[in-house]
């Protein structure tokens, strides 16, 4: 008998840290180097959408190089190993823990391999750069492509589905986040008041350390591998 049968897992850019992948809050973070006010809003691809076009071209063209880590193909395996569901949320947009094996995933704040059409509003799969004038791939028409990608101000995408998950699930895992955005930020307190066990993971203790019953402290390739070793180890 498995001792969970619906666990949650949320992660954020500390599990990609070892993938050469740059967090936002830490020192050096894209926050450090970019306002995110420039780059990150709706207003701001509204004043200048070369400059976010050339922010997310970098980005993107950085994670078509990175390679999953060991936190990575750990959850992957986790999923295949336990008998009961495994939900994984992510807030990152690279495409590290599918490329890893996860399946049951959910990019809440989208993804960098896919563009959306303001005029058709068709999703695509886009690894190359893009810019102000490509074509959408669905309805053709220029001029209308914006990243796949949630900006501070918009509505994060499966949130409903999300809820849903996390009103059952029985373990929350939170690993490689500062829990600083909402609102995947609140997800601990949802899961901790429908009764979920709750597990922080990640390099340093954050600012909702107290809100988790149990921690582990250090770097994501080495913690992540162990902790889902004894919890495939128990069912
Ligand atoms: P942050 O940069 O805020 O937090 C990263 C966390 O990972 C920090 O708590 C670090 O201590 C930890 N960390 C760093 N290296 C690690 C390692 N090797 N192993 C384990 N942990 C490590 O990133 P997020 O919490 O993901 O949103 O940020 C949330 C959202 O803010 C992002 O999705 C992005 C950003 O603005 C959007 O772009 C919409």
């Amino acid at each position: 008998m498995t001792l969970y049968s619906n666990i949650v897992i949320l992660t954020g850019a500390g599990i990609s840290a070892e993938s050469g992948l740059d967090t936002f809050r830490d020192k050096g973070g894209i926050w450090d180097k970019y306002d995110l006010m420039e780059l990150a809003t709706p207003e701001a691809f509204a004043r200048n959408p070369d400059l976010v076009h050339e922010f997310y071209n970098l980005r993107r063209a950085g994670v078509q190089k990175a390679n999953p880590n060991a936190a990575h193909y750990a959850l992957a395996r986790l999923e295949e190993k336990h008998p009961g569901n495994i939900t994984l949320v992510t807030q990152n947009v690279d495409p590290l823990h599918e490329r890893a094996g996860s399946r049951n995933l959910l990019h809440m704040h989208g993804e960098l391999n896919k563009t959306r059409c303001l005029l058709c509003g068709a999703v695509s799969e886009w690894s190359d750069d893009l810019f102000t004038d490509t074509r959408c791939p669905s309805c053709g028409q220029a001029g209308y492509l914006r990243p796949h990608i949630v900006w501070f101000g918009e509505i994060p995408f499966y949130i409903e589905e999300i809820n849903i998950r996390l009103s059952k699930c029985d373990l929350f895992i939170s690993i490689g986040t500062s829990g600083s955005v909402y609102p995947a930020a609140g997800f601990i307190q949802v899961a901790q008041n429908y009764g979920a066990e709750t597990v922080e993971l990640n390099l340093e203790p954050t600012d909702g350390k107290n809100l988790f019953s149990v921690s582990h402290y250090g770097r994501a390739t080495e913690i992540v591998p162990e902790y889902v070793a004894e919890l495939i180890r128990q069912d």
